[in-house]
């Protein structure tokens, strides 16, 4: 395995399925009360330069319940908002701590602290990607749907979330069909490397042609982290693709709908879908926790 996760094109098939067994099989073991040690005396550093409820805290238990401890650090306080070169602050960091859970703007900014750093760096959200989060989301539809072998449906913006499904159908070979507006698809890079390894991935505009015969239906908010100034001109841009009952009666009858949260009720997704008999959106997130887990323990104990 590779020793960081920068993007799930750090990871082969083989990897994603051992992730996922062993996240199965630490949620089997936390709900029967058994307790893993496997990071005793290790520590785990976060830094965060964008808002986190679900990764940064889940994350944090994940590493506590491995027996290791979480180091938060605010990129604000560090010497790296006084201009310390990246280089340098991943050297340092390398020699106090096992593993760096990075969320950021720029994805440069963890290729950068992947190459100097000697410990995992594991990428917890940036511009271009979010990783983990389609891990602990492949686990959620493992669960709901007995395999990842399935019509995955993406409706709304080709973001990072988008784009990190398009590196898991690329490798797992799954069907991935996105609908998303003009101007607002995903990078064609991302695509035509991805669609040059799985001919099962579509972006079409139509939300209506996309959700036809859906297993899962997935979607993420028009405005990302970074994208608020943005808000007004897309509710215009995106008008038609939100996720109600109405788009949704033309997936299959046992369909499940997940969203990574947060989510914008009456944008992307209806309140009666958000709650409604579909959803899976909170064992989503709760996996989270369990697939954090998997990844720190293999990742730490791969780069002894
Ligand atoms: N899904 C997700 O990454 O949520 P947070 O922004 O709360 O971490
Ligand atoms: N696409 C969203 C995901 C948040 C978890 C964002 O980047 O803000």
């Amino acid at each position: 395995m590779n020793k960081d996760i920068r993007s799930l094109l750090d990871l082969t098939k083989e990897n994603i399925d051992f992730l996922l067994n062993r996240a199965i099989e630490l949620k089997k073991r936390h709900k029967k009360g058994i307790s893993d040690n496997s990071l005793a005396g290790k520590s785990v550093g976060l830094i965060f330069d964008k808002a986190s409820t679900r990764t940064r805290i889940s994350f944090e238990t994940a590493t506590i319940q491995l027996g290791a401890t979480p180091i938060f650090m605010n990129a604000k306080d560090m010497q790296l908002s006084r201009s310390e070169p990246i280089k340098d602050t991943a050297r340092v960091l390398s020699r106090y701590i096992d593993a760096l859970v990075l969320r950021t703007y720029e994805q440069d900014l963890i290729d950068e602290f992947s190459e100097y750093s000697s410990i995992p760096v594991i990428n917890a959200l940036s511009d271009m990607y979010h990783p983990c989060q389609i891990l602990s989301d492949i686990m959620t539809v493992v669960e709901a749907k007995g395999d990842y072998n399935q019509k995955i449906v993406w409706i709304g913006d080709g973001n990072n979330v988008a784009h990190s499904w398009i590196n898991a159908a690329s490798i797992l070979g799954f069907e991935l069909v996105l609908a998303c507006p003009k101007g607002y698809y995903p990078d064609d890079k991302i695509l035509k490397d991805a669609q040059k390894k799985n001919n099962k991935i579509v972006v079409v505009e139509d939300p209506f042609e996309a959700i036809k015969d859906a297993d899962v239906v997935n979607t993420d908010v028009w405005a990302s982290m970074g994208q608020e100034s943005e808000q007004k001109k897309r509710e215009k841009a995106f008008a038609g693709y939100e996720v109600n009952s109405k788009l949704l009666e033309k997936a299959k009858i046992d369909k499940v709908v997940m969203h990574c949260l947060p989510a914008h009720r009456g944008e992307e997704i209806s309140e009666e879908v958000l709650e409604g008999e579909f959803s899976v959106v909170w064992d989503q997130a709760e996996n989270k926790r369990h697939m954090h887990k998997s990844i720190l323990e293999t990742l730490i104990n791969n780069n002894k």
